[in-house]
């Protein structure tokens, strides 16, 4: 199971995980926007935002360990289901403009939260409430959540075409 992924494809463990990961992000993301715009529980939707980063973070940590250093990278986990040297070339050649798409999302993604944790971490008091910074942190805030929510469908999509078909 360690080797081959959990749910049902020919990947590695911590690829299905990090995809488990994306999916569940979302709605937790959505639930703590939820909080702060709803509700003013900002304490919480502080708590909830700085759970997610370091979940984020050792998730995609310990994934791109598995990744380059364990298999060597993606081709070979596609090479698990193609193992035809054709196949898998043709395989690649496919999937790579996906993976190309998601990556632009996955590298800006940790940059725009950590400037946007940092930031409201920085700016706004403990416990926190509106304030000057409120503008600024609306703006990376939102811009952050449509980040890390494309990462999470382009990232889906390429585990679509690459793992799964
Ligand atoms: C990457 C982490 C975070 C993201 C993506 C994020 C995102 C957001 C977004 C999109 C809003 C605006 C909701 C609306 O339209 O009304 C918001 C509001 C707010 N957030 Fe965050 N947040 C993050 C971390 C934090 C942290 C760490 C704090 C506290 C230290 C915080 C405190 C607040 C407060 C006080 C508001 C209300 C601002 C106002 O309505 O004037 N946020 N957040």
């Amino acid at each position: 199971m360690l080797t081959d992924g959990f749910l049902g494809y020919r990947t590695s463990f911590m690829l299905d995980f990090v995809v488990c990961a994306l999916v569940i992000i979302v709605p937790v993301l959505c639930y703590s926007l939820w909080l702060a715009k709803f509700k003013r529980r900002y304490q919480q939707h502080k708590w909830l935002q700085i759970a997610l980063g370091v979940i984020l973070l050792v998730a995609v940590g310990a994934f791109e360990v598995d990744l380059q250093l364990v298999h060597g990278g993606w081709e070979n986990i596609v090479a698990k289901s193609h193992p035809e040297e054709a196949a898998l070339a043709a395989k690649v050649a496919e999937s790579r403009p996906y993976l190309w798409v998601h990556l632009l999302f996955a590298v800006t993604t940790p940059v725009l939260w950590c400037v946007t944790l940092v930031l409201a971490l920085k700016r706004f008091p403990n416990p926190p409430t509106p304030g000057p910074h409120s503008r600024l942190h609306k703006t990376l805030g939102w811009l952050s959540a449509v980040d890390i929510t494309l990462t999470a469908v382009t990232g889906l999509v390429f585990y679509y075409v690459a793992f799964m078909q």
